[in-house]
């Protein structure tokens, strides 16, 4: 068991993704009490039990959505911790093609969405003065360039951007923020941009996949779970001198 996070409150965005579902599952093994939230939780009501799970349907693109985490969070006595891990690929497409509306869905969740949770989250551990732990899901995409992804990976460095800055201002308060920076990993989304990239770039769905997969130096997506390890472990206290990093978790994709 990790140190520290049982009988924690932890709140879990985009938690009936791949990445998502996977931190509830772990942070639930490892004794903690989950808020998770997406657009849909249906599913997430029916696996778990309301006893150590809160479920909460909310869009994080608005404020109200971002305040609905912090307040399903008070049965449990508030939040210890938060990983906002929700985020959207748009489609994939070069820069001379990029539709205004596609432009606009992929900043309104990745950007506006992660900074008015961690807004939310932010104020809420402040007054309740007890510390926290704050971990982003950025990308390896925020640290580096692709050919067809410039809207998200413009997006992933600003999630960067904010995680560091809001490191830099909370870490004398005893919050702690990290941000992860997972590679490919096997989820709806990365076979959603086998796709549209595989489009954008003309080479077709399968040879983008076949290169996806083996552009790494394991040769091979990561699983959602093996992220969901690394975020329980920054999120736990075994990882107290941790703070304003960037993990990059990527089987050897290199974030250059
Ligand atoms: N899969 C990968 O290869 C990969 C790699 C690097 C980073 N990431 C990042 O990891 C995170 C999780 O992605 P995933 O792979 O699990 O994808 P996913 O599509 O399975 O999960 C994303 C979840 O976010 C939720 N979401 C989207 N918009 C929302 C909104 N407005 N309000 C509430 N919830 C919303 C979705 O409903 C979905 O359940 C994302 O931020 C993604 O950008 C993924």
């Amino acid at each position: 068991m990790l140190k520290g996070l049982q009988g924690k409150t932890v709140l879990v965005t985009g938690a009936a993704g791949g990445i998502g579902r996977a931190a509830c599952d772990r942070l639930l093994a490892e004794g903690a009490r989950v808020v998770a939230v997406d657009l849909n939780v249906e599913e997430l009501r029916r696996a778990y039990g309301h006893d150590v799970v809160e479920c909460v349907a909310a869009d994080l693109t608005t404020a109200a959505g971002a305040a609905a985490c912090v307040t399903a969070a008070e049965r449990f006595g508030g939040l210890d911790l938060a990983f906002l891990n929700a985020g959207v690929e748009g489609v994939a497409a070069n820069v001379a093609d990029f539709s205004e509306k596609n432009f606009d869905h992929v900043f309104n969740i990745n950007v506006r969405g992660s900074f008015l949770c961690a807004q939310a989250v932010v104020r809420h551990m402040l007054q309740r003065a007890k510390g926290g732990g704050i971990l982003f899901t950025a990308s390896i995409a925020g640290l580096k360039c692709n050919p067809t992804t410039a809207v998200y990976n413009a997006s992933k460095h600003a999630v960067v951007g904010l995680a560091k800055c809001l490191a830099s201002e909370v870490g004398a308060k005893g919050i702690r923020v990290n941000v992860l920076c997972p590679g490919v990993v096997d989820t709806r989304m990365i076979h959603s941009l086998e796709v549209s990239m595989g489009a954008a770039s003309g080479v077709g769905t399968d040879t983008m996949q076949q290169a996806m997969r083996t552009g790494n130096a394991l040769g091979r997506y990561g699983t959602a779970e093996e992220i969901a390890a690394i975020a329980a472990w920054i999120l736990s206290d075994e990882a107290p001198y941790c703070h304003g990093e960037t993990f990059t978790i990527g089987g050897g994709l290199m974030a250059s």
